[in-house]
């Protein structure tokens, strides 16, 4: 038998009912801060990615699924989506229309990891970037409209953790600094930090490996070396936030695992999620645009959550109006007359917003065994007699009380 792939799932119903919930709850908090959808394609080409992301990140080198299209291009699927966005900016010359750009997005994303509780090969992510300028009240914004949405979400235990990793400046002195630093202490870091110091020295910052701490905790602290630009944006954000009343810890270590960051990196965290606990990640990326070719600068902050792990925290704190929505009728027709009558019932009911299903012509012991399976809060029974009478059996599903209606009384005795 053929089974969906490892690291990949099927997402059923009434699971899937709440997904939806959870983007509907997206996008309304998206249009209420005036950030409108963007869709770019599931692949591009690989060099985006290994440009925009970085040689080195584990993305690009080790997690990316790439193939070769028949006309000899590289192609990959996206394994995130602010490359793309970026891409599609340039190419678009979005930068032409004045303010900044606010572009979300809701989508799977791939990436070849090792699977686990929250972690997949397709997962998904509901993400937005602020394009087009450099301020750190774009930051704030950012982090405010994670917090809501999260918020919104019945989402309110969560951990912020915001740090700056400068600009290319301050950050080369730093990157230096490290190498030299880790160079000394090569042979006691473990296999993937001794790669790392060489290629990738801020990378083993956030070394999860114990063999790695003792050397990780003696290291420089990246705030010793921002200098005063990266210095007064990192103040000012942390402000704006303060003044929003929004919580954070400043972690130093925190680096990330994309290449394309400059100044501020943030994370949030959940308890729930075990060890995978990031549910959202993000941060700005001022040279992005220039790495991709770019002639035109397109300074920008984003963020992804994590679809699958907010599902996850959603499901634990289990909030008022997350729950799968149950059907509110289910139509038990007795004869072929009987279900034509409930068939035009349900039309109604459907135009005036009503979920109803409408059986196929049954035995009534049957009907009633299908509209208590079903789910529904309520069965209208129909044969011959109450298609005479004009009357028809409504049971509340729930008490097994039942009334009769008529066709008219009907929409306003669903509750
Ligand atoms: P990221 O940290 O790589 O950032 O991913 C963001 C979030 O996606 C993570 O915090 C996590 O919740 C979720 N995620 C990542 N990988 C997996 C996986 N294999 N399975 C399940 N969930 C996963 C980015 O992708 C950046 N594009 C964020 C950003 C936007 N920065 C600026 N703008």
């Amino acid at each position: 038998m053929i089974k969906a792939v490892k690291g990949t799932r099927d997402i059923l119903p009434p699971v899937s009912g709440v997904w939806n919930q959870v983007e509907a709850t997206a996008r309304e908090v998206f249009r209420s801060f005036n950030y409108h959808e963007i869709r770019t394609p599931i692949f591009e080409e690989t060099a985006l990615f290994s440009r925009g992301v970085g040689e080195e990140t584990d993305i690009v080198s080790k997690e990316m699924y790439t193939f070769d299209d028949k006309d000899g291009s590289k192609l990959t699927l996206r394994p995130e989506n602010t490359a793309s966005v970026i891409r599609a900016y340039i190419e678009h010359r979005m930068d032409q229309i004045q303010g900044t750009k606010r572009l979300y997005y809701l989508g799977p994303m791939f990436r070849r990891e090792r699977p686990q509780k929250g972690r997949y090969r397709q997962f998904f992510q509901i993400g937005a970037e602020a394009i087009g300028h450099d301020s750190p009240v774009l930051d704030a914004e950012i982090i405010e409209l994670v917090a809501a949405l999260l918020g919104s979400c019945g989402i309110h235990d969560s951990r912020l953790l915001i740090n700056s990793v400068g600009d290319p400046e301050s950050r080369g002195r730093y990157v230096a600094e490290l190498k030299e630093r880790l160079s000394a202490h090569l042979p006691e870091l473990s296999v993937d930090s001794q790669r790392r110091a060489v290629t990738n020295p801020l990378r083993v910052l956030d070394s999860k490996d114990a063999q790695d701490q003792p050397i990780v905790e003696k290291l420089p602290n990246i705030h010793d070396f921002l200098n005063d630009t990266c210095r007064d944006h990192f103040a000012a954000v942390c402000r704006y936030l303060t003044d929003r009343g929004i919580a954070y810890e400043v972690n130093p270590r925190l680096v990330r695992g994309l290449d394309y960051y400059t100044h501020t990196t943030f994370e949030f965290l959940h308890g729930a999620l075990g060890a995978q606990n990031a549910i959202c990640g993000g941060g700005r990326y001022n040279g992005l645009a220039e790495s991709l070719g770019s002639k035109v600068p397109a300074p920008g902050i984003g963020f992804s959550i994590g679809q699958d792990r907010l599902l996850m925290a959603v499901e634990d704190a289990k909030p008022d109006g997350f729950e799968p929505k149950s059907l509110d009728l289910f139509v038990a027709p007795m004869t072929e007359d009987a279900f034509n009558a409930g068939a035009r019932m349900a039309k109604g009911l459907r135009l005036a917003g009503r979920s109803v299903e409408v059986a196929p012509a049954g035995k009534f012991k049957k009907l009633l065994e299908l509209a208590s399976k079903s789910g529904a809060r309520f069965a209208l029974l129909i044969g011959d007699d109450e298609i005479a009478s004009g009357r028809f059996g409504l049971k509340n599903l729930a008490t097994g009380e039942q009334v009769p209606v008529t066709a008219v009384e009907l929409a306003g005795s669903l509750g």
